[in-house]
């Protein structure tokens, strides 16, 4: 038997401008999800929320890309937003960019991070959910897991791993991805994913084709044409027998690196670890979240969760993260703070250039 995780999200409105998911929607949500349960689409399901975005945890027998279960997580997600409407929370139906659904919800708003496996013996499996940042946020963390030895252990000392890995990239602005292998195309990797607003990890496999690692990778600005908040993505990680250790798969978390994302998508930033309850984001509507939530799977079903980052041992990396955070906002509207240009271009920078024009001489 085949099983399915679907890990699909949405912005679909907040409570005190782009700070957390209401109650309420989250309700909505877990409401819609049981009946799928009780009719037999789904196995099993979990809700949750990093920050302003609501994350649906499914799994099933249907296969990646699935029609029913995408109109499912769209069906909820236009719920949700119709429940954020009601009370007029902030950017209701904010990811929900287009309104016809046709099959998939890949290009519509919501983000998109799905895998198909036959279970292990024994089947542990990481969720990471972010916000205030975009899909290539994910780029260093996966590296760092997947091709570091520094990192992970296993590459060295675990036969199974000791071959390494195959990275798929997408060029977001080609629209074309490509395979790269490691540990003997590494330095193309990161010539490639040292641009994460441009390339883009979207998987990661064995080199006997077991799926390790998926991500999503939609970006809104590039769907939308114009800034209609941050993609903040998600992505699924496999571990243990074989596959990085779970504390493998979190170690990188535990040196914050800069982001783009933060205070109107247009500033770097920390990207800070923690637990669920903490992924609320304030500060200059940051710094950027990361949680991660782990679960066993059994016969498809969801046994958990496993708050990750609710760790003492990530209590350093929090602070650096703000220490981090002092240092970018120190910077104001001057960069590396702020985003460079062509990451600016569908803000309000043009129209700046544009009334200025004739001023130039
Ligand atoms: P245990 O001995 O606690 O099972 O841990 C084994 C391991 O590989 C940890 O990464
Ligand atoms: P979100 O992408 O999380 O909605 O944040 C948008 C924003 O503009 C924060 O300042
Ligand atoms: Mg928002
Ligand atoms: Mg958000």
């Amino acid at each position: 038997m085949k099983t399915t995780l679907s890990l699909i999200k949405a912005d679909i409105g907040s409570l005190a401008g782009h700070h957390e998911v209401f109650e309420e929607c989250k309700n909505v949500a877990k409401e819609m999800l049981q009946n799928a349960k009780n009719s037999g689409l789904i196995i099993d399901f979990y809700v949750t929320a990093c920050g302003d975005d609501l994350q649906l945890l499914m799994s099933h027998q249907k296969g990646v890309d699935n029609p029913e279960i995408h109109e499912l997580a769209w069906n909820v997600f236009k719920a949700a937003a119709d429940v954020a409407k009601k009370f007029k929370l902030y950017g209701a139906g904010q990811d929900i960019l287009k309104e016809a659904f046709s099959g998939n919800v890949k290009g519509l708003g919501p983000g998109v991070a799905e895998m198909e496996f036959e279970e292990r013996p024994s089947e542990p499996v990481l969720f990471f959910m972010a916000d205030k940042t975009e899909p290539g946020a994910w780029n260093y963390f996966l590296y760092k897991v997947f091709a570091d030895p520094f990192n992970t252990a296993g590459l060295v000392i675990d036969p199974k791993m000791h071959d390494g890995f195959i990275f798929e990239i997408l060029d977001l602005k080609e629209g074309k991805s490509v395979e790269l292998r490691t540990p003997e195309e590494i330095y193309d990797l990161l010539a490639l994913i040292g641009q994460p607003g441009r390339f883009v990890i979207r998987s990661v496999k064995r080199k006997d084709g077991l799926i390790a690692a998926v991500a999503s990778t939609q970006r809104l600005s590039l769907i939308a044409g114009k800034y209609v908040g941050k993609d903040d993505p998600v992505c699924i990680v496999r571990a243990q027998h074989g596959l990085p250790a779970v504390g493998e798969v979190l170690e990188p978390f535990a040196n914050p690196w800069l982001v783009a994302g933060w205070m109107r998508g247009s500033h770097h930033g920390p990207l800070m670890p923690c637990p669920v309850e903490k992924a609320k984001p304030s500060r200059f509507d940051g710094p950027p979240r990361v949680i991660s939530l782990g679960f066993q799977i059994c016969e498809g079903r969801l046994i958990g969760p496993a708050d990750m980052f609710d760790d003492p041992a990530f209590d350093l990396a929090r602070q650096k993260a703000n220490e981090m955070a002092d240092i970018m906002r120190m910077h104001g509207p001057f960069e590396p703070h702020r985003l460079g240009e062509e990451e600016m271009e569908y803000t309000t920078l043009p129209k700046v250039l544009e009334k200025l024009k004739d001023r130039f001489k």
